[in-house]
């Protein structure tokens, strides 16, 4: 019997030793172990051995079994700390291999001609002003010199909120609350949306955006009007452009005028952008009407200025030659890469 015990302790050391990993270990030791396994089988028989035997084979026993312990326990260790190197070095990351490309985004064309127009007025002292979309009335309207049952209010189907609250038709109501909430020398713009409840086609949209100007001074004179739009429009469109002023109407304005630009597709020439006629409009401005200084308070004899608006996918359809307005709103990323 110690024969066996003997034989059973070097095959099993012998097998754990060469085990390559953990799971061929545990089989060893269900084998010698386990329930069925061989050295509990040798246990089992010890019932059969001499009062004086037993205790002798039943120590060897324990140590064999203390001794395949240990061996099996160390051994997992050691094939754990193999495992795991194999691993650390199977899965090392090479930190030089050159990253997976992101694609960049891209500003929108809207974005980039506005921030042109910030930066030019900037440049002439501007300050920029913001004001609600959601707008009174009063505002919009009323303090514009645009009275109840003006024609203006029909021509620019307005979306009402209530009866006193509407979205904003245009950014001229912000020309009243910086003139209303600061003191003159006043020299700003203001980009915003602005709505109207127009159908959608390739030029209209309910809601574009405009910005609009203002300057309050004292001996403002249209000659400044001039001057200041033609060298922001020069600095947009180039040297070249040519600027025509063209007498229009305004309620809130007094002399008002539209202001054409050479056709900046053709050059002049003529062409199915222009209509054939060379020009194009692009915003209206006109002397700040007297009637609307005293509405906010300021004296008109005192101060006067000019003011002016335009909207801003028209101005960037012809920087860019885009011909449909729906463009800016689909957000196509074949039309935006281009930009
Ligand atoms: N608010 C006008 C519009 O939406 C544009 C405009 C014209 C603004 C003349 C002005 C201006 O400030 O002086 O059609």
């Amino acid at each position: 019997m110690k024969d066996k015990l003997q034989a059973i302790k070097d095959e099993a050391l012998k097998s754990i030793e060469e085990a390559k990993d953990l799971k061929i270990l545990n089989d060893i030791r269900v084998n010698y172990l386990g329930k069925k396994g061989e050295l509990t089988g040798v246990l089992r028989g010890m019932k059969d051995l001499s009062n004086e035997e037993r205790p002798v084979i039943g120590q060897l026993a324990n140590e064999v079994r203390n001794i395949i312990e240990e061996t099996l326990e160390g051994a997992k260790t050691n094939l754990a700390k193999i495992e795991r190197e194999r691993k650390l070095t199977q899965e090392v990351i090479d930190v030089t291999m050159p990253a997976k490309k992101q694609e960049m985004g891209h500003r929108h064309p809207m974005n980039i001609v506005l921030d042109d127009i910030k930066a030019i007025f900037m440049g002439m002292g501007y300050e920029i002003a913001e004001g609600p979309e959601v707008e009174k009335d009063y505002y919009n309207f009323e303090a514009l010199n645009i009275p109840e049952n003006h024609p203006a209010k029909d021509e620019q189907d307005t979306f009402y909120i209530n009866k006193d609250t509407v979205l904003r038709t245009q950014t001229s109501p912000v020309q009243i609350r910086v003139m209303e909430n600061s003191k003159p020398p006043i020299r700003v713009i203001a980009p915003g949306r602005v709505y109207r409840s127009d159908e959608v086609d390739a030029s209209h949209s309910p809601v574009f955006n405009q910005i609009e100007g203002l300057v309050i001074d004292k001996n403002i004179t249209m000659a400044d009007l001039k001057g200041a739009l033609e060298v922001f429009i020069k600095e947009l469109y180039g040297e070249k452009v040519k600027v025509k002023f063209r007498p229009h109407h305004f309620p809130f304005t007094e002399p008002s005028a539209e202001v054409d630009v050479s056709c900046v597709m053709c050059g002049g020439e003529g062409c199915r952008v222009c209509k054939g006629s060379g020009w194009i409009e692009i915003l209206g401005c006109g002397m700040v009407h007297p009637k609307v200084l005293e509405m906010v308070g300021i004296d008109s004899k005192e101060y006067s200025g000019f003011a002016f608006g335009m909207g801003l996918e028209r101005i960037t359809m012809l920087r860019y030659g885009i011909k449909d307005i729906r463009l800016f709103y689909e957000n196509d990323v074949r039309f935006l890469q281009q930009f």
